[in-house]
């Protein structure tokens, strides 16, 4: 006897049939071939017992008083505790109509009165081989869906730690980045330093002495209006007139040079935090004002540059523990950017008659939580486009024309925000709309680090 033959014969048989001829018959035989067999003799007691244990296969007489074998069948079907087990027909019905029926209500096989034992074990040996397959089919599928699920996950895991990774590195190039180039910077500043202000200090006694020279050569023209061959021939040779106007003028755009070196080194020593002053607890408005104040000669009228209102939405706000100085140079940079913008030929090159937009600065603080509090800069200038917006916190990033930005401010601000005060810098903006600088920082200095985890990715 094969295995499958073992297990078939342990298999569990229902026989409902209200003929008790037929169903003693039917069950000695099934019980001699090894099935256990239950009967019934109606259809009520088939579902009832189908419910209590269900078996692994029905046999079902159609014609039945009561409930037939059809009701039964569809009774079966609806239930979802029976609805999987096979039902073969048993009738003496014989039209196709009849068989057509047997399979539309759900059964699997069908089997003409007088029926012959062998037939009716052959078709019930192939229905639990069916059965048994299918069984395992399922299983195999809920297997396979099982262990898709899992490498799914799996995956989705792997995606997210290899995101988080990289966020990291991002984080990690960023400040090594930041770091490295904070150290040269801060070397060339400083070396930078003492040459240019000695540069810078000689500048106006070379102007003086410049100046007294030529009074000096002026003096002797007048007192010796008539000189040697030889002064003549010197004055010519060296185009005194032209010497003489041409000389104040170098000295004057080398000292406007030497500003500009100074500037720039001034910006480096901030950048690389070398004027770090104390941790204190104050009022951000008074920082946006006296930033403010000082940009004051770029916001108000002048022959040829626009006027620029300034709406402020000040919340009442506690104080809040910062490097005062650092974050003023924040509001500096962002401001300055935002005038910029706002003075930018992109802006006014189109739209000069467009009364809508005046341009304005709207400066707008929040109270964000117990922790944290925003600071808004909003320009309506030309705005920032998104491969923009991806680099402008990068050092030495601009879009300005030679002259006019070194690409630091921004990312001074960043460090300034995100490294040394643990919170959150980003740009917000609409081309052709306007630019919003968002600064958000935690009120209390120490519980900084409780910020950190909401950088990753920024
Ligand atoms: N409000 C804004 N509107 C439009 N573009 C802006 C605005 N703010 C910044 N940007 C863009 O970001 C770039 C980088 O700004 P960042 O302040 O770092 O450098 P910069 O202003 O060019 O030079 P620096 O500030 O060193 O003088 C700018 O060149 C500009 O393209
Ligand atoms: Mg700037």
């Amino acid at each position: 006897m094969s295995s499958h033959q073992l297990k078939s014969h342990l298999a569990n048989l229902l026989v409902v049939d209200d003929t008790p001829d037929n169903l003693r018959l039917l069950s000695t035989m099934l019980s001699d071939k090894g099935y256990k067999v239950r009967g019934v003799i109606n259809g009520d007691m088939a579902l009832k017992a189908a419910r209590s244990t269900p078996p692994d296969l029905i046999l079902l007489d159609i014609t039945m008083p009561q409930m037939n074998g059809y009701e039964v069948c569809q009774h079966l079907k609806a239930d979802g505790r029976t609805s999987g087990i096979p039902v073969i027909f048993l009738s003496a019905l014989d039209r196709v109509l009849d068989k057509v029926k047997a399979f539309a209500v759900g059964g699997v096989d069908y089997i003409t009165k007088p029926f012959h034992l062998e037939e009716v074990l052959a078709r019930v040996e192939n229905q639990l081989t069916i059965q048994r397959l299918q069984k395992k089919l399922h299983e195999q599928n809920a297997r396979l869906q099982e262990s898709e699920a899992k490498e799914r996950e799996k995956a989705q895991e792997l995606e997210l730690a290899l995101q988080q990774l990289q966020n990291a590195q991002a984080q990690l190039i960023q400040s090594e980045k930041m770091s490295s180039l904070g150290n040269v910077v801060a070397g060339v500043a400083h070396e930078i330093n003492n040459p240019i202000s000695f540069i810078k200090g000689n500048l106006s006694p070379v102007r003086e002495y410049t100046e007294d020279l030529l009074r000096l050569v002026q003096l002797y023209a007048e007192d010796f209006p008539n000189p040697t061959a030889a002064i003549q021939e010197q004055l010519e040779a060296i185009d005194f007139t032209f010497l003489r106007n041409d000389l104040p003028k170098l000295i004057a755009s080398m000292s406007i040079g030497a500003d500009r070196i100074g500037e720039i080194v001034q910006s480096l020593r901030n950048f690389s935090r070398l004027d770090e002053s104390d941790l204190k607890a104050v009022d951000i408005h008074e920082g946006l004002e006296s930033t403010l104040m000082i940009l004051q000669h770029r916001l108000k009228a002048e022959a040829d540059q626009t006027i620029i209102k300034v709406v402020k939405e000040y919340e009442a706000l506690p104080t809040i523990e910062c490097f005062a100085g650092r974050m003023n140079q924040v509001f500096m940079n962002v401001l300055t950017n935002a005038i910029d913008a706002l003075q930018s030929p992109k802006r006014w090159g189109n739209d000069v008659d467009d009364s809508r937009s005046i341009p304005t600065i709207t400066i707008c603080t929040k109270l964000l939580s117990d922790f944290q509090v925003g600071i808004y800069i909003t320009d309506n200038g030309p705005g920032i486009t998104e491969d923009i917006q991806q680099r402008i916190f990068e050092p030495f990033f601009t879009t300005k024309e030679v002259g006019k930005g070194k690409g630091l401010g921004l990312s001074i601000s960043y460090a300034i925000v995100v490294g040394e005060h643990g919170g959150q810098l980003r740009c917000l903006s609409v081309p052709a709309q306007g630019a919003t600088l968002a600064i958000e920082i935690p009120i209390d200095h120490s519980k900084k680090r409780f910020y950190k985890e909401d950088l990753v990715g920024l």
